[in-house]
């Protein structure tokens, strides 16, 4: 039978996923009518994105599932309209980009590239070689798919990688807690704190300024999660004492970033355009036309959204 998919995330999104979808479709042999516009109560799946046109789900009566093109959800999971199950974005492509991200910023920091890169003025510095990556320690908050896959490759460069979940996870490689007693471990710890949580109630501010205290003097914060996991006032105070001695920001909780917002112009900051990494069409389109393939076969729909806990 023919299944209606609607893709109701934003127009710019389309060129770049019809085609993969289209193909991936063909690939798993699902039969689908892949289409931009529809009755609501012709839909069967909905492949979604904030943005789009989308806010009331109660008219697509039919909906056997949302499949959400990104892998945060905190946009969609709050809409009491939708009642058909939620599927959030896992995928190779997007996992394998944040992880060049996070290794890439990481050892910046750890290397101390900044002092070399910028110091280009004709001064030969003696400076410290930095320490092996054995004696550093990193702090990777969110151990799911991204914090998870992002923990290994370090621990595979050889730094010492403590993870913090909701659930108490077990990772070769990696020193897993969970807990209020986990995370004050973690952070006592971490000179280079990794956020890759999910933004939900419970994760709101969780860097306040007491977590942010708990730190190494001169901790560096790598945030690619969500800009509210940390409370931003909490962020500058601890910067201009020196407890964080950097922090890497891709995130933020207005996005763009406002010209006039303080993270711009401090010299302790930098910012980066919520580039870390993004969902790529090809292998994205493979993990929605499998989940189309199982719904349609009465098989349990991967990567579902808890949505009591919100991601
Ligand atoms: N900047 C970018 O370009 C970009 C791109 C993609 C995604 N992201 C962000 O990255 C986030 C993580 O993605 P993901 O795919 O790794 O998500 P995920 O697989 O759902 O993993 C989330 C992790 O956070 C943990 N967690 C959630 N709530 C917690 C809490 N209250 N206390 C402690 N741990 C908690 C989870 O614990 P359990 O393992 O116990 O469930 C899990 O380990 C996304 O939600 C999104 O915001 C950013």
């Amino acid at each position: 039978m023919t299944v209606t998919v609607l893709f109701a995330a934003p127009e710019d999104n389309w060129d770049a996923y019809e085609a993969p979808l289209r193909t991936a479709f063909a690939e798993t042999g699902i039969d689908a009518r892949l289409v931009r516009d529809a009755a609501p109560e012709a839909v069967d799946y909905m492949v979604y994105a904030p943005g789009g046109t989308v806010q009331d789900f109660r008219p697509y009566t039919r909906l056997k599932a949302v499949l959400n093109l990104w892998a945060g959800v905190e946009n969609i999971v709050t809409n009491d309209t939708l009642t058909a199950p939620l599927a959030r974005m896992v995928d190779e492509g997007l996992t394998e980009g944040m992880v060049e991200w996070v290794t890439g910023h990481v050892l910046r920091h750890h290397l101390g590239m900044d002092r070399h890169i910028l110091g280009q003025d004709g001064i030969w510095r003696s400076g410290t070689v930095p320490p092996l990556a054995r004696d550093r320690t990193i702090g990777m908050l969110g151990l799911g798919e991204l914090g998870g896959a992002c923990g290994q490759a370090l621990a595979r460069l050889n730094f010492n990688v403590m993870g913090w979940a909701r659930s108490r996870k077990s990772i070769a490689g990696l020193d897993c807690r969970a807990g209020a007693d986990g995370l004050d471990a973690v952070l006592s710890a971490a000179e280079i704190v990794v956020l890759l949580l999910p933004l939900t109630d419970a994760t709101e501010n969780l860097m306040d300024a007491a977590r942010i205290a708990r730190l190494p003097a001169g901790a560096v914060i790598v945030n690619p999660g969500r800009g509210p996991l940390i409370d931003d006032a909490a962020l500058l105070a601890a910067l201009d004492t020196g407890q964080v001695g950097h922090a890497t920001l891709d995130v933020f909780r207005e996005e763009p970033l406002p010209p006039a917002h303080p993270f711009w112009a401090h010299p302790k900051v930098t910012v980066t355009p919520h580039i870390a990494s993004e969902t790529r069409p090809k292998s994205a389109a493979r993990v929605i036309a499998e989940n189309i393939r199982r719904g349609e076969a009465g098989e349990p729909l991967l990567h579902l959204v808890d949505t009591a806990a919100g991601y």
